[in-house]
Order: structure tokens, then sequence, then C-alpha cells
């Protein structure tokens, strides 16, 4: 089967969250299933051209008034096709964030479908991702269908419906079939008005990750290679790497870590809380006796946001100096230190379509800390709450989960999750090994989408 990817993000060149992950990383295991696999993305002027193998001018056509230049190469061993309008659209410096980015995007998705026409390529599957890319189903149906790319069908993904809504629903309602990063955001999202009309066409997919990709045994970016078998060894070596990077006390103390967009998503109240919770919590609680180190690696779209953490980071560095990081910053190597070397990635997010960071934790053989909503329910199984829906799964319990989005929530888990660093490290141990050995892979989840392809041809 030829399929045919129409993104505004790919990691690791254009990567914004996770969504750049998942086009990159499904594609590579669609592809490992013997498929053939494009990818159709904008050449910003800010790629990062150094992961591009191979790129070279391929061809140039005519379209909306400009001419379009397209380049190719290879991402991970995955070919892209990049378009380069000549109207420099994609030379603004950034992947989001003009006034006209629907206007931006609504060019690309046209001038990908007129790439495919004008190329002559004839894909089984289109497979569009969120508001930026949505233009692609109704413009394929209104009228590439009937102009020579008759034979494809049109997948259309949300990865998040906060944004675009009204865009998503259009392409939901054009779009042969409609997935969603998970089961329960799925069910979530089901009595949407964007969702709700087109159930019968709409599937919760979990994601996964790149397991080549995300490797400590082979990872760059940490000291030393380890496996679930010297997971001990080889997170130990990380945390102190990352406490020297960091310039925090180097203690063999619990780590908790924090990886995220700082948006209203991801729980911003909670963070801060827990941030001061972890900190505060020296001799105030009985099982907690010695302090704790907490680093914080997060980027703010908003400034607002960010002026916020900037404070918060003063504060935390004059009153714990040695034992508090918050890095506000996009750093891919820091985030792979980050999940090798800390004990708990915490993730308190208010709603969270799939989420990537637990299952990288994971890993890596860092615990989750999680609150229960979205592909976190799906993929967190609370050790002390959770063996039945984990038996039921088939995985061994592999983190600490709450559920209201408060700070009761956040201290429920999180003491349970640093009482049990300090009151059992075998049993912690053992918990980091368990962890490590469980598949979050795209092996299941590539598959899935192979049906949902075939179904969609049918
Ligand atoms: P979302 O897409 O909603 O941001 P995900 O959990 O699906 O959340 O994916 C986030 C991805 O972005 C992960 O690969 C994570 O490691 C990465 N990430 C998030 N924040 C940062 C950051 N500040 N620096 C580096 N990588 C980050
Ligand atoms: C979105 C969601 C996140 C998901 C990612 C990839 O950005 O916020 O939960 O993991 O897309 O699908």
């Amino acid at each position: 089967m030829h399929i045919v990817h129409i993104s505004v993000e790919m990691a690791p060149i254009a990567k914004v969250g996770g969504l750049g992950d998942v086009v990159t990383s499904l594609s590579r295991a669609v592809q490992d299933l013997n498929h053939h696999v494009d990818i159709i993305l904008p050449k910003y002027d800010c790629l990062n051209l150094s992961n591009v193998k191979g790129f070279q001018y391929n061809r140039s056509y005519s379209w909306g008034g400009t001419e379009i230049k397209v380049w190719f190469g290879k991402v991970e061993g995955v070919p892209v096709y990049f378009l380069e309008p000549q109207n420099r659209f994609f030379y603004t410096g950034c992947i989001y964030g003009c006034k006209n980015d629907a206007e931006r995007f609504g060019f690309f998705c046209h001038a990908a479908l007129e790439f495919l026409l004008q190329s002559g390529f004839h894909p089984d599957i289109i497979h569009c991702h969120d508001w930026s890319s949505a233009p692609v189903a109704w413009l394929y149906k209104d009228h590439y269908m009937h102009y020579g790319l008759s034979k494809a069908r049109v997948v259309f993904t949300i990865h998040n419906l906060e944004f675009g809504a009204h865009f998503i629903g259009k392409a939901v309602g054009y779009s042969d079939k409609a997935t969603t990063v998970s089961d329960s955001y799925a069910k979530e999202v089901a009595g949407n008005p964007a969702i709700a009309p087109h159930l019968y066409k709409f599937h919760g997919i979990i994601n996964g990750i790149d397991q080549d990709i995300w490797d400590p045994y082979n990872d760059k970016f940490i000291p030393i290679s380890y496996t679930s078998e010297n997971v001990v060894e080889g997170k130990q070596a990380a945390k102190e790497a990352l406490q020297q990077r960091l310039g925090l006390k180097t203690a063999d103390l619990p780590v908790v870590g924090i990886i995220t967009r700082l948006t209203h998503q991801k729980g911003i109240h909670l963070i801060k809380h827990a941030i001061w919770r972890t900190l505060e919590r020296n001799g105030q609680v009985t099982f907690i006796s010695l302090p704790l180190f907490v680093v914080l690696l997060g980027s703010a779209p908003d400034p607002r946001i960010q002026n916020d953490f900037v404070n918060l980071a003063n504060q935390l560095h004059s009153s714990y100096g040695d034992r508090a990081r918050l890095c506000l910053t996009y750093d891919e190597p820091l985030s792979h230190l980050i999940y090798a070397g800390a004990d708990f990635i915490l993730v308190p997010s208010i709603f969270e379509p799939c989420g990537l960071t637990q299952l990288i934790a994971m890993r890596y053989g860092s615990i989750p800390v999680v609150r229960k909503t979205g592909g976190l329910y799906d993929t967190v199984f609370d050790v002390d709450h959770d063996k039945e829906r984990a038996d039921a799964q088939g995985v061994e319990p592999n983190g600490f989960s709450f559920d209201g989005p408060d700070a009761a929530g956040v201290d429920y888990a999180l003491n349970r999750a640093i009482s049990a660093w300090y009151d059992g490290r075998d049993w912690f141990n053992s918990l980091c090994k368990t962890v490590m050995e469980q598949d979050w892979s795209w092996n299941k989840p590539a598959l899935d989408y192979m049906e949902l392809y075939h179904a969609a041809r049918k």
C-alpha cells in the first residue's frame, strides 16, 4: 500500500510536540511492515537540514499564482518531499505563531494535493493530521478526487481537539476514516459536536514510541548505555550527569522530572504545586526525611506563562538552588538526559489525547506519575489501585496516578511515589526494570493503522 502523510510537523527536523514524533515514527513502523510511505512537509526556513539525508532539488511546479520548488530527502529513513512556495509563506522563522497560520497551512494543503496530481502520484491513502492539514480532507473530496487522484482514501487523525475544532469537524466529516490517539480520549470527545455525527467512522488508536529513536542502549545524550538488566547502574550514571550538567548537588536522592509544553493542557497549576511540594516536604512528612530534586524542562508559547515561570525559577534559585532547576527552553538532548536521570516523570495534564512523555519515561526506566485522563489513563496503571485493569490489558502496574485536577490529587500520587522510593529501594528498582520491559512501541498500533487503512479502502 502507498500512504502519503501531509503534515506540518515531523520529528526531529520540524517538531513542536508529539504530532511531529507520531508522523515520523508511525511512518517508520508502517514502512517496516513493507508498505511505501511518503511525507509531504513545508520547507520552513527553520528546518534542521543536517538531519536530512540526500537533500536535493526534485522539481518545480506552479500553483496559486506562485512557483513551488520541491526538494527531496530522507529523514530517519522516511522519504520526505519539501514544498517551498516562492511566496515566502514558510520563511517566517517558526512553524506556528503567525497571524495568517490558517492561510499558510491552507495553501500548503492545496499545494500538496496539487503536487500529488501534477507529479502523477497515485497513493492509496492520504493521511492528514489536526487542524493544520485538515483542509486536505475537503479539498480532496470536493475537487481532487474527481480530477485524477481518484484512487486515494482519506484518513484524518485528531491529535488535539482543542485547536481548530471547526476545521477538525469539517475534516472528520469529509474523511473516510477518522482517528484519535487513544481509546479514552476517543470516548472523552465522542459527544463533541465536531465528532458526534461521525462516530461510525471514528476510532481510537493509541500512539507508540519509536524504540530506536528512544533507546537507552543507544543514546548519544546519556553517559552509559543500559537495558533493563543494568537499569540501576545506567540511571545512577545519568542522574549524576544530569545533576552536574544543571549545577545541582550530586546526591542519590529522588529526582522528579517534568518535560512539557507549558500550556493550560499540561496542568500548569499542578506542575507548580508539585514543584513546591516536592521541595518543601523536607522533614515535614514522616516518610520523606531528605530533600528531593525537581527538574523542569518546558517551553511556553504564551509570554505571560513564560514570565510566570521565570519568576518561579528565580524564587527557586534563591531558596532551593542546589535542588531545583527550571529550564525554560526546548532542548532535545537535555530531554533525553532527564528521561534517563529522573526517577519519576510527572504528567499532571488537565486533558491528554495520548501523551508520549509517560511512554518515553518508561522506555528509560523512569516511573510515570500522571493524572488519569485520555492516553495517560490508557497507558499508566497505578501500582496500588489498577492491578485488575492492568491484568485486563496484559501488563503489570507501572506507575502512580490521581484523579482530581487539584493539589490534593497531585499530593496523593506524588507522596506515594516518593515514599516508595525511600521505603523500598529493591521494590522500586524492580519497578524500573518492569516498566522498561513493557512494550509501548508501534508494533501493535501500526497493525491497527494498517487495518484501518484497509477498511478505508473497502
Ligand atoms: P504534546 O504533543 O501535547 O506536547 P506529547 O507528550 O505527545 O505532548 O509529546 C511531547 C513531545 O515533545 C515529547 O517527545 C517530549 O519529549 C517533547 N518535549 C516537550 N517539551 C519539550 C522541551 N521543552 N524540550 C524538548 N522536548 C520536549
Ligand atoms: C498532541 C497531544 C498529545 C499527543 C500528541 C501526539 O499534541 O496533546 O497528547 O500525544 O498530539 O499524538
